[in-house]
């Protein structure tokens, strides 16, 4: 969602603010604009649109060596250019970029109007710039803390003041904000991916820090009150930066012609990196350090209960149905999003596992923060290490996927499958798993990697199956037990990317209702694995070939489809592991169809329209 950049040194701000931006655009966002400090004072860009559209559009006077720049994702106000960051304050001194949300906007905002305050935008954030406009304190960030000592709600912002020429004040508070420390030049960014291409030397600020920047370094501060007077006020702390170990051609596409089609192909990798060193052959089970857990602790563990929105959620249901099969504990995965407004019960002796590619997932990072009120404990499956809720959990995996910056969310969903067969294995093996069957699922999951690769050299195959698919104006996706969220997640895919409506149903439940839909303009993909449910499942195929429905079948080489195999429209293969983990072999094919079916329809594949690669709001 929403991006910042700043910039301070020997260079001018703009043209690398508008590249720090570019870099940020697969956040989602709607209008985009910049603010640079130079010897005429502040000057401000901004438009809805795209950064390119800015770009095109700034005025030829617009130097200077101080600037902050911002991808807007609307929430108080339509995408317009006045309600494009940054704001400013009436005397156009100030320039305030900010991610989050102030939930008390409304009345800051009739108070400023009240005062005679002429309000330029419909947005929360302009408050910010009027309220740091309006402090009498000496210096700017005394200024800031008294303003953001006036909100309530989420932030990251970065400030500039013409009055203060010399630097740049940045705050976080539940958005995250990094400073990038480069040669007598400082950068500022929301994102990591806006800062590798100039430096690795970073430092991450904590919810309730400051920083003031200059072109020579940084100074922090924790923001309190000043003793004795309830005033906002500022403490020093000893923040430093450090190097990072980051691969900025992690965040390049490279040859590919999009993010997406380059995380596809990272899977083998990545999914290589998750296991690594996790895996006990010896004994047949996970060597999952981070969890926090000891065999008693796990033992004790009555029930699991996986919160997740989206595709993390699907992935969440695959891990549900891995954990009571390999463990026989009751498990299952909601929504996070709709968690917590249902006043769940918390229990001590569930085990809660929030799951988030991010690990800013507002829905997520708020359900995490509920059970941890409630007593409960919550561990996290997340990418981005040291996210909100990787910093809120109790304890956790890291899915080592490497930057996924696709909003359709691939390697990092095929690392969370992978995560929660090593936690079922851990859990079953302090039960009922036998060790025989620990070393057939650790061998298992030894063996994906290299059948990923299988599945991915078929790539060509399924992309002319995709280009059927992308005619038809609406699909369904079916599959049974362990195959319904891998169902669940093809349509996902297939719709957040395609536009296509792609609705997925229980193969089961079809009869009840949807088989209604079916006709030769309605395709279907079915998930068949080698199961004890092969044979209905191939029966329910019958019904909707009989109805003139299209079929594309996920299968394994060892089902036999009888007569259909003369009609299908295509039949996809995957290679075969143990039945608890073929879920996840089944899902490759859908993303790389939802690709393909995409690129067939010339979209815009790592921004899709209207959606955001992390969500921070509700
Ligand atoms: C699907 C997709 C979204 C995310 C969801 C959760 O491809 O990208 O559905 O899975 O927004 O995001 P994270 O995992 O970052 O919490």
């Amino acid at each position: 969602m929403c991006g910042i950049v700043g910039y301070i040194g020997t260079q001018q701000a703009a043209p690398l603010l508008l590249e720090g931006l570019t870099r940020l655009e697969h956040r989602g966002y709607d209008s985009a604009g910049l603010a640079v400090l130079g010897g005429s004072g502040l000057k401000v860009a901004k438009q809805a649109g795209r950064v390119r559209d800015l770009a095109d559009g700034l005025p030829k006077r617009f130097g200077g060596k101080i600037g902050i720049g911002h991808t807007r994702w609307a929430t108080h106000g339509p995408a317009t250019d006045a309600n494009a960051h940054p704001h400013t304050d009436e005397a156009g001194r100030v320039a305030v970029v900010h991610n989050g949300i102030i939930d008390n906007a409304a009345a800051l905002r009739a108070e400023l109007t009240a005062e005679g305050v002429v309000l330029a935008s419909d947005t929360d954030t302009e408050v910010l710039a009027h309220l740091v406009a309006r402090s009498s304190a000496k210096t700017l960030e005394q200024r800031i803390a008294e303003a953001l000592g006036r909100i309530e709600g989420t932030y990251g912002i970065a400030v500039a003041h013409a009055d203060f020429p010399d630097r740049l004040v940045v705050a976080r508070n539940g958005s995250p904000l990094i400073i990038g420390v480069g040669d007598h030049e400082m950068h500022v960014a929301s994102d990591l991916a806006a800062l590798v291409r100039y430096t690795t030397t970073l430092a991450h600020l904590d919810d309730g820090e400051m920083a003031t920047i200059t072109a020579g370094g940084f100074t922090t501060y924790a923001l309190g009150s000043i003793e004795g007077t309830g005033r906002p006020g500022l403490t020093a702390t000893d923040r430093r930066a450090k190097e990072v170990d980051i691969d900025p051609e992690a965040y390049d596409a490279g040859e590919h012609d999009s993010f997406m089609h380059k995380e596809l192909l990272e899977q083998p990798a990545c999914a290589e990196a998750v296991l690594r060193g996790r895996l006990d052959e010896r004994f047949g089970t996970g060597h999952l350090g981070g969890l926090n857990l000891d065999a008693r602790e796990l033992r004790a563990i009555r029930r699991v209960k996986i919160l997740g929105c989206g595709s993390a959620y699907y992935v969440g249901q695959m891990g549900a149905s891995l954990i009571e099969e390999l463990a026989r504990i009751p498990a299952d995965a909601e929504a996070a999003s709709e968690f917590r407004y249902r006043n769940p019960i918390v229990e001590p002796d569930t085990l809660y596992v929030a799951v988030s590619q991010s690990g800013e997932t507002i829905d997520t990072l708020l359900a995490v923060q509920e059970i941890q009120r409630k007593g409960g404990r919550v561990i996290g499956l997340v990418n981005v290490v040291g996210s909100a809720i990787a910093r809120q959990v109790d304890g956790g995996i890291y899915l080592h996927s490497g930057p996924e910056v696709a909003v359709a969310s691939t390697k990092a969903l095929t690392n969370m499958f992978l995560a929660f067969g090593m936690l079922a294995v851990q859990l079953g093996r302090v039960r009922d798993l036998s060790i025989a069957d620990g070393k057939r699922l650790i061998a298992g999951l030894t063996r994906i990697p290299e059948q990923i690769d299988q599945v991915l050299a078929t790539e060509a195959d399924l992309a002319l199956v995709a280009k059927r698919l992308a005619e038809a104006e609406s699909l369904f996706f079916i599959g049974r037990v362990r195959g319904f969220p891998v169902a669940r997640e093809g349509a996902q895919k297939f719709k957040e990317i395609t536009y296509r409506h792609a609705e997925a149903y229980q193969t089961s439940e079809l009869k009840h209702g949807p088989l209604a839909l079916i006709s030769p303009e309605v395709p279907t993909v079915a998930i068949v694995p080698d199961d004890e449910l092969v044979e209905r499942n191939v029966a329910a195929l019958h019904e909707i070939a009989a109805r003139g429905g299209p079929l594309v079948v996920i299968t394994h080489e060892s089902v036999d489809l009888g007569d259909l195999e003369g009609i299908v429209a295509g039949r996809i293969d995957v290679p075969r592991n143990e039945r608890e983990l073929d879920p996840i072999l089944l899902t490759i094919p859908l993303q790389v169809l939802a690709y393909h079916a995409a690129l067939e329809l010339g979209h815009d594949i790592d921004k899709p329209r209207n959606l955001a690669k992390s969500v921070t709001v509700e």
